[in-house]
């Protein structure tokens, strides 16, 4: 089913966030696929309009079968139903864990470089954010043991915000490095909110290991946010979960989401919901392939056409992260250089945490042509 990723909609002129650009302009940044949903997704959804009332939605029992299901097929984990909760989108319910487990000028840690908007989750609520960067060398990135222990061990730290697998470096975590993260934030006593957003975006015949499958500890100091969004391409439906397995954590965080109003689904959300989990394996498994491809296009690319920056493996999401030290030392500066000359538009690194300060982050979920492209705008610029 290439068509389904070869041919992509136009999306100028329809709102979209990442196609708000001039013309010339080719956007590989915001991290939203240019495919269009699944067939079964786009069926339920207009079976729902035809409907014509849009009144409040409940949240039937198929909806937590369902992500109970995907998770036992696909990643192995056994989720009790109940503990599931409904939540309007990952990062409404990272920053109400914030809220709720941590208390104002308290500190939340981070491993840098990693998606930007948990800076703003920590930040916006008045608690301050602690990078441990990771360790970078020979391509791979890993986890600073050491430097995550000192910092764990700050009688101001509540709270880790984990991405698991890791935006943008595209790192899916052991479950021995998981199972030592928790031992850590368990000896120190702090909580691990696990964002898994870009858990079944992954390369063909490799899983991810859930946070809270990786041992009794991972699974009781923690809160793993779940999401059909990223891996479906549904981020404008507002649909998403948090898995608690605790039952005191998990009454904090319903109490949490409640009080700020982001637990309770629209219209469309349990419908297209449903239909992800329960009818679009095939879509998904298609669309990692496609991907896949793509990656191998665009790294060997970068290696024989673009041998001054080096293109970081990844094993999962649809993100590249590249490295540019060779050619700048600022990201940012890099980038608008880079799309006032070629129209190509990337994300800079440096809003990732200072060490991203020398890389930039392309998005992989657009056709081949486009990546053909982008690659080509991104040769003629650094090569030049
Ligand atoms: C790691 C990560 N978490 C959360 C989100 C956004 O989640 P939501 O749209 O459900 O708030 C993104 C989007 O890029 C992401 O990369």
């Amino acid at each position: 089913m290439r068509e389904w990723f070869d041919q992509i909609p136009d999306r100028r002129r329809i709102g979209a966030v990442k196609w708000d650009v001039k013309e010339n302009e080719l956007p590989m940044w915001v991290a939203d696929m240019d495919f269009a949903a699944a067939p079964a997704i786009r069926a339920a959804l207009e079976n729902r309009v035809a409907h014509g009332v849009f009144g409040y939605s409940d949240l039937p029992a198929a909806w937590n079968d369902a992500y109970v299901a995907w998770w036992r097929r696909r990643h192995g984990l056994e989720m009790d139903p109940d503990a599931l909760i409904f939540t309007t989108g990952v990062i409404p319910a990272i920053s109400t864990a914030v809220r709720k487990l941590t208390t104002p000028a308290e500190k939340a840690v981070v491993l840098t470089p990693v998606y930007n908007i948990f800076f703003n989750s920590i930040v916006n609520n008045g608690r301050v954010p602690v990078e441990v960067p990771l360790l970078y060398a020979n391509g791979r990135y890993e986890i600073d043991f050491p430097a995550l222990e000192a910092a764990l061990a700050d009688p101001q730290v509540s709270l880790l915000i984990f991405c698991n697998p890791h935006n943008p470096v595209g790192r899916i975590w052991t479950r021995a490095e998981l199972a030592a993260v928790g031992e850590l934030c368990k000896k120190h006593g702090v909580t691990v909110i696990s964002d898994e957003i870009h858990c079944d975006i992954t390369l063909p015949g490799t899983g991810y290991v859930p946070f809270a499958a990786a041992g009794e500890t991972c699974a009781a100091i923690s809160v793993t946010c779940l999401s059909p969004g990223k891996c479906f391409n549904l981020a404008g439906l507002g649909s998403a979960a948090v898995y608690v397995p605790d039952p005191f954590l998990r009454h904090k965080m319903w109490r949490a989401l409640n009080t700020d109003e982001v637990a309770e689904p629209n219209a469309f959300a349990v419908e297209a919901t449903l239909a992800a989990f329960n009818e679009s394996e095939d879509w998904v498994n298609e669309m990692n392939a496609y991907v896949a491809e793509s990656r191998r296009f665009a790294e060997d690319y970068i290696r024989e056409k673009i041998p001054a920056l080096v293109p970081v493996h990844g094993e999962a999401t649809y993100l590249m992260w590249i490295d540019c030290a060779a050619v700048t030392d600022d990201a940012a500066d890099f980038c608008r250089r880079l799309r006032e000359e070629t129209g190509l538009f990337l994300n800079a690194g440096n809003v990732y945490g200072k060490t991203g300060e020398t890389f930039v982050r392309l998005n992989l979920a657009t056709s081949r042509k486009n990546v053909e492209d982008g690659m080509d705008r991104l040769r003629r610029f650094v090569n030049a």
